[in-house]
């Protein structure tokens, strides 16, 4: 049973045009993945409902992308003021439908809400240019303007925070926007939106239309004639298909798509300092996190401390449901995700991996796996080559810098990458060298509002965070004025 401060936060119904509404194709059950009892049912949308939003969005977008961008900060404040005034319920939905421990649930509401601060700020100071000109009888001059109605979809790893870092930048742009959550969390989504709703935000500007076919919906954010750009968090393999789909109308698109994060550990580094930020990048929100550790790599010298160490740091964790409040690690999203663990389990066992702690189902059954460390990967594992996206380190070695980076590199992916080395010129050889767009050294913390969030290869298109994430909402626009005497 969830208990809020707020009931009427737990939204069940679409929120489309500024009404709160049925869903086209009945409702969804939302459950919770710590013990798969039924949180609440909420609208299933479909590709109607879907239309119905970008029609609205668009027509809003006539009066919302005319608004001075002073004015559209101050409504984008509210939201964050509201969104930060009721983040221990925004926390509590989140847990109860995702599973994560209650206080990363919270974590990810000021995560979350941090971007529209900051967009609220950044759009004030959106600058067109004036071009030197090629002749006295012309000025030249670029405008940024919205590029229009915005499609989204975001997944259930981060269902606040991939909101915020997307709606942020494209309602402070001028644009609106139709958001689809992911199936599996629609609450957050709901709640958030309720929120902007009573900040003030016009109706039309911020749909959101929950539903479980994600494909007839998808569709129509992606393809629809009023869809402006399209934007998606989530696996490389959908992000391929909704690319596919955008390009029937050359929309513009944002992918954040997989990764397989490299995490380094060089003989001269900070082995405990290495450790902590191992159990922090790999075990946050039980490893569903697209920059979460995937290939550990440690330096022959260092690797009995670290995997040493590692392991004790493992087998503290504490899983549970994300209610409780000794709770570090939570459940998996659902079952095919414990099945997926398994198997790669197996698989390294098969290959001749060493299973240090854990390696199966947790007792507590259910979406529950053991927070696991495996030793002696080798290249033709499974843990060597895929995103894992669950609770498994899976350590390998190796004797030189040369060597590690052209195997951290190894991968069609490209998001984030972690080493350790107390020596500065390799800090900036590893840097330079390392195919990434984000590259963390001595540290395994770096999410921030403040700077780009994007990858490399297949992990994605565009960025999200800092200036560069609000540019992604804009068209440039090159004015040529001539007759100038
Ligand atoms: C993600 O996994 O895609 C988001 C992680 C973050 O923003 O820190």
């Amino acid at each position: 049973m969830l208990t809020l401060k707020d009931p009427s936060l737990l939204r069940t119904r679409n929120f489309i045009d500024g009404e709160w509404v049925a869903g086209g194709a009945g409702t969804i059950d939302v459950t919770n993945p710590a013990n798969g009892e039924l949180v609440t049912r909420t609208a299933n949308g479909d590709a109607a409902d879907a239309t119905r939003a970008v029609e609205a969005a668009a027509a809003a977008f006539r009066t919302w992308s005319r608004i001075p961008a002073k004015q559209r900060a101050v409504l984008l404040r509210d939201w964050f003021n509201l969104l930060m005034a009721n983040a221990e319920d925004l926390g509590a939905i989140m847990t109860a439908e995702q599973g994560k421990p209650l206080y990363e649930s919270v974590g990810e509401i000021a995560y979350g809400a941090s971007f529209i601060e900051y967009y609220a700020e950044e759009c004030k100071r959106v600058m067109g240019d004036t071009i030197p000109t090629i002749s006295n009888d012309r000025r030249l001059q670029t405008y940024k303007q919205p590029v229009g109605v915005v499609g989204c979809i975001t997944p259930w790893n981060f269902p606040n925070a991939m909101i915020g870092r997307k709606a942020g930048p494209a309602l402070a742009a001028g644009c609106t926007i139709v958001i689809k959550p992911a199936t599996e969390t629609p609450l957050s989504a709901l709640a958030m939106c309720d929120l902007a709703d009573r900040a003030g935000i016009p109706r039309g500007v911020i749909s959101v239309v929950a539903g479980s076919n994600s494909r007839e919906i998808g569709k129509v954010l992606t393809q629809h004639q009023n869809i402006g750009k399209f934007t998606f968090t989530g696996s490389t393999a959908v992000g391929k298909k909704l690319m596919e789909q955008c390009s029937t109308g050359v929309k513009k698109i944002s992918l954040e798509l997989g990764g397989n994060a490299p995490f380094i550990v060089f003989d001269d580094a900070n082995i405990d300092a290495a450790v902590t930020d191992c159990m922090g990048t790999k075990f946050r929100n039980c490893g569903q996190t697209c920059v979460c550790t995937n290939r550990i790599y440690v330096q022959e010298g260092v690797a009995e401390e670290f995997t040493e160490k590692l392991k004790k740091a493992i087998e503290a964790l504490q899983v549970g449901d994300g209610f409780d409040k000794n709770t570090t690690t939570g459940p998996l999203v659902n079952q095919t995700a414990v099945h997926d663990m398994q198997a790669f389990v197996d698989d390294a066992k098969s290959k001749g991996g060493d299973i240090v702690t854990g390696g199966g189902v947790h007792k507590l059954g259910h979406c529950f796996f053991e927070p696991t460390l495996v030793t002696g990967v080798t290249a033709d594992m499974r843990l060597a080559n895929e995103e894992i996206f669950g609770p498994i380190a899976a350590i390998q070695t190796f004797t030189s810098e040369d060597e590690v980076i052209e195997r951290a590199n190894n991968t069609e992916f490209g998001l984030a990458a972690y080493y350790f080395t107390r020596d500065i010129g390799r800090v900036i050889r590893v840097a330079e060298r390392l195919e990434y767009g984000i590259v963390c050294s001595n540290s395994g913390v770096f999410s921030t509002e403040v700077a780009p969030f994007g990858g490399w290869k297949q992990s994605g298109i565009g960025s999200e965070g800092g200036k560069e994430g609000i540019a992604e909402y804009f068209e440039t626009k090159f004015h040529s004025m001539g007759g100038i005497e």
